[in-house]
């Protein structure tokens, strides 16, 4: 078990257009894959995106985290491990809900996303995903899917009166939970 230490927004690392995986299956794809479920697991994450622990892969995990405290009454996502993703939306339809991020640790936004969404990729074994989804599970695949494009959630916020620190937004959240 690895624990990797997570980059916070100001690193350039964060900024980049990942690359391609071009390997399936390999022991360097199921190490790396493992390093992110330990560091997203120890973090309470909703998600992890390889850019966040300076790995320049296409390559985003989440779901699973019917137990997390970060969000205790958001519905389960699958847990999913993500490769070379393409994500479409599906009709003109938005919704903003709060995100939060562990690269921006101690805050939360207020942000538009696509309701409707199809997404495509890989597994770690090369199988095809292929899924077409909507609400939280779309707004966590289009969360991660950002961070391969170097963009951040607060990148995307449009009302910055809803952008602040969780423990004054949300003051009943436990500050040992937040981020
Ligand atoms: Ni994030």
């Amino acid at each position: 078990m690895t624990v990797r230490e997570i980059l916070k927004m100001g690193d350039g690392r964060l900024l980049r257009v990942a690359q391609p995986v071009l390997e399936f299956d390999t022991d360097a794809l199921h190490l790396l894959i493992t390093d992110m479920l330990d560091t997203m697991r120890e973090a309470n994450g909703a998600g992890l995106a390889a850019p966040q622990i300076g790995v320049d892969l296409r390559l985003v995990i989440f779901g699973g985290f019917d137990r997390n405290p970060r969000y205790p009454d958001r519905p389960l996502v699958p847990p999913t491990v993500l490769i070379n993703s393409v994500v479409t939306p599906l009709g003109e339809a938005e919704e903003s809900d709060w995100e939060g991020c562990l690269s921006v640790p101690g805050l939360r936004g207020m942000v538009p996303r696509w309701s409707q969404i199809q997404y495509t990729g890989f597994d770690q074994y090369g199988d095809p995903i292929d899924r077409t989804v909507s609400g939280f599970h779309a707004r966590v695949v289009q969360h991660e899917c950002d961070h391969l494009l170097g963009k951040l959630y607060p990148m995307r916020v449009r009302d910055f009166t809803q952008f602040g620190f969780t423990e004054v937004l949300f003051p009943g959240v436990a500050a040992a939970e937040d981020d």
